[in-house]
């Protein structure tokens, strides 16, 4: 293994990540050397440098990291929405093209529903436009209105939900398109701390049931040790990159006030610590 080993955690030391080192037979997700530059009225402006990372089927991948390091950047790469001004990105081995229904993506805000539908109106969206009958759809859109705990609620409308019931409807969504793997940029980002504490509950007991591959994106240490198989800490921009991944090899449902949780956290903290104090 390539990168220097320092407890529990590799330091990236090389500028691959290759998919020996995930112990992954094959990489879903692939990022290779990747970057990205905007270039706009104030300049140019590189937010994401040579950021390598190789994603397993059915791994919960936390990304973590300061505010503006880059991490909604990456999200919106492997989304399809923003293409790399360099290095690869490879889904099942091919380029990612623009979006696609193999990516389900959870926004942070809760105003990406739409607004005119109901609860299961907008879960069944994605089912509707793929042409699936109605009966078939509301049967779909009322199976996962249940795996997010809602059931009986599918006839309000967004306005009529609490915040922390849109992000439940936005999963649900997501989920109904059946996609390979949930990118999520912190979805629970603006819950109250109980509310968070909840969903968090609800979305490792659905990765466990599903078995989908996610990407999510979170500046919440707690959040990540409570959620990810590993967890990646970026380094601050400009030219954000992968600084350091820390695998979570602890059983679920979590306890977060056990010793081996503890220790995570303040091996997550530390390197997060370094970001925020300025040491590289
Ligand atoms: N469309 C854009 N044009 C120019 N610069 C951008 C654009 N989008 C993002 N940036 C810049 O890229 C950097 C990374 O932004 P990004 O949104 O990825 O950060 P982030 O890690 O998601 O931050 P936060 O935790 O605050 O959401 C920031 O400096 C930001 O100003
Ligand atoms: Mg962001």
């Amino acid at each position: 293994m390539r990168g220097r080993e320092v407890g529990l955690l590799v330091l990236q030391t090389a500028p691959r990540w290759g998919v020996e080192r995930t112990g992954a037979a094959v990489a879903l997700v692939s990022l290779q050397g990747v970057g990205k530059t905007f270039s706009g009225r104030t300049g140019a402006w590189e937010a994401v440098r040579d950021f390598s990372l190789d994603l397993a089927e059915g791994e919960f991948f936390c990304l973590l990291g300061t505010s503006g390091c880059g991490k909604t950047t990456v999200l919106n790469m492997v989304a399809g929405f923003e293409p790399p001004t360099a290095g690869s990105i490879l889904l099942d081995g091919a380029p990612v093209q623009g979006p696609g229904a193999d990516r389900g993506v959870v926004f942070q805000g809760h105003d990406s529903l739409y607004d005119w539908l109901t609860a299961l109106d907008n879960i069944g969206f994605g089912l509707r436009l793929r042409g699936m009958g109605k009966a078939e759809r509301r049967a779909k859109a009322e199976h996962f209105l249940r795996m997010v705990g809602l059931t009986g609620q599918g006839a309000k409308h967004p306005s009529e939900l609490s915040g922390g019931m849109k992000q439940r409807i936005q999963i649900a969504r997501a989920l109904a398109n059946d996609p390979r793997m949930l990118l999520m940029d912190e979805p629970f980002g603006a819950l109250d701390a109980m509310t968070r504490a909840v969903l968090q509950g609800e979305l490792s007991r659905i990765w466990a049931e599903t078995k989908k591959t996610v990407l999510f994106i979170t500046h919440d240490i707690e959040e990540a040790c409570a959620l990810a198989t590993r967890i990646g800490v970026m380094r601050r921009g400009p030219g954000g990159t992968l600084k350091a991944i820390v695998p979570v090899d602890l059983p679920f449902p979590r306890e977060r006030t056990s010793d081996d949780f503890m220790r995570v956290f303040r091996d997550v903290h530390a390197l997060i610590h370094d970001e925020i104090h300025g040491a590289h």
